[in-house]
């Protein structure tokens, strides 16, 4: 039996493809690279011995993910797949929706004809907007601020009534603020363009692809007055997903909802900081003007991720980013950074 990953070549598909294999599970992996490079493919394969199916489908067509299940032995699928720019998802809504809850809707309606009962779905935190208190837990009010953050919302509703309807057994995972990558350095976080997110755009700063950080915001509510975010190991969110397919394994049914965080809040200039010990220099940076749509500060209850899935993150703030580092020096260009010379 295999689990299928939609989407698993991207950054938090292509880490958690690697803590599936070292699980003992077979994995097919499914990606259009319309965000995401065949070179994570191809560094995947290195990490994992050679041994993943790799179709190139998008998951959008339904006689193409049709094939997937009639030619593999699925059992379960963590589902990834989707555009995730918030500011690009305000420019062009209808291709935001039309791709990812197309995406959601045909990939649960061939697990439904397949026979398939077990979902992981990646949704997020934006979901919770702007909380009344932290930590926040799964049963705070959720909504959305854009286009990308509805996807998730209506994602997860999709889902919740797929599980009524047809029995499904579903995990919605809300994350966090992933940012790191994998200790070997060979797969990581690679943004189209100028990245949108912190950690990325500080460590293309240190590169010198970009000339310094601009902090949205010095004027917060919180001790440094810089905005508050749980930022999480993508290893440990990786593996936050192998502990959602063994909990379905174990026989956990129905729709559950859990936050992957850490529990920790972070302002932006310590991760700053965190960068230039991890860099071995200081991050230049000026603070502008707060990014409009950001919260002041939003951190996980993750009391739920332990009870429900005997999970929590072990890997701190300076680990994320000596390995977030480490990805982008040998990687200053991502995946297209060529080889060194023999
Ligand atoms: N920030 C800066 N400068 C930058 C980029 C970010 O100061 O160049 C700040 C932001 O203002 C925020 C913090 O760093 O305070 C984190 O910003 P990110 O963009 O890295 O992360 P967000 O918390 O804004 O975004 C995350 C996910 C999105 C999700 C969003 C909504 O990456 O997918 O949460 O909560 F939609």
């Amino acid at each position: 039996m295999a689990v299928l990953v939609t989407g698993g070549a991207g950054y938090i598909g292509s880490h958690t493809v690697v803590a599936l294999h070292e699980s003992g599970r077979r994995v097919v992996v499914v990606d259009d690279f319309s965000n995401s490079s065949p070179a994570a493919v191809d560094a995947l394969q290195r990490l994992v011995g050679g041994s993943l199916v790799f179709a190139p489908v998008d998951v959008t067509d339904p006689d193409a993910v049709d094939r997937l299940f009639v030619d593999h032995d699925i059992d379960a699928v963590i589902h990834f797949a989707a555009f995730k720019a918030v500011a690009e998802s305000t420019e062009q809504p209808l291709r935001y929706y039309r791709n990812n809850l197309d995406a959601t809707v045909t990939v649960t309606e061939a697990m439904v004809a397949h026979g398939v009962r077990r979902m992981v779905f990646s949704s997020s935190a934006t979901v919770y907007g702007e909380p009344e208190r932290v930590p926040v837990d799964e049963t705070f009010p959720t909504g959305a601020t854009n286009p990308y953050g509805w996807t998730k919302f209506v994602g997860e509703q999709i889902l919740r009534d797929a599980s009524a309807a047809h029995g499904l057994d579903v995990v919605l995972l809300r994350y966090f603020n992933p940012v790191g990558a994998h200790p070997s350095g060979e797969i990581g976080e690679d943004p189209a363009g100028i990245p949108n997110n912190l950690v990325p755009y500080v460590m293309q700063v240190a590169v010198g692809r970009l000339d310094h950080l601009r902090v949205f915001g010095g004027d917060y509510d919180t001790h440094d007055g810089t905005a508050i975010r749980d930022y999480i190991h993508v290893v440990d969110l990786a593996e936050g997903h192998v502990a959602a397919l063994d909990a379905l394994d174990a026989g956990l049914t129905g729709c559950e909802v859990v936050n992957l965080g850490t529990g920790v809040g972070s302002t932006v200039l310590e991760v700053v900081e965190a960068a230039g010990r991890a860099v071995g220099h200081a991050i230049p940076y000026e603070i502008v003007d707060r990014r409009p749509g950001d919260v002041e500060r939003i951190w996980a209850d993750v009391r739920r991720a332990e009870s429900v899935l005997g999970w929590r993150a072990t890997r701190g703030l300076d680990e994320m980013l000596a390995d977030h580092w480490r990805w982008q020096r040998t990687h200053p260009q991502g995946y297209a950074t060529p080889a060194p010379v023999a």
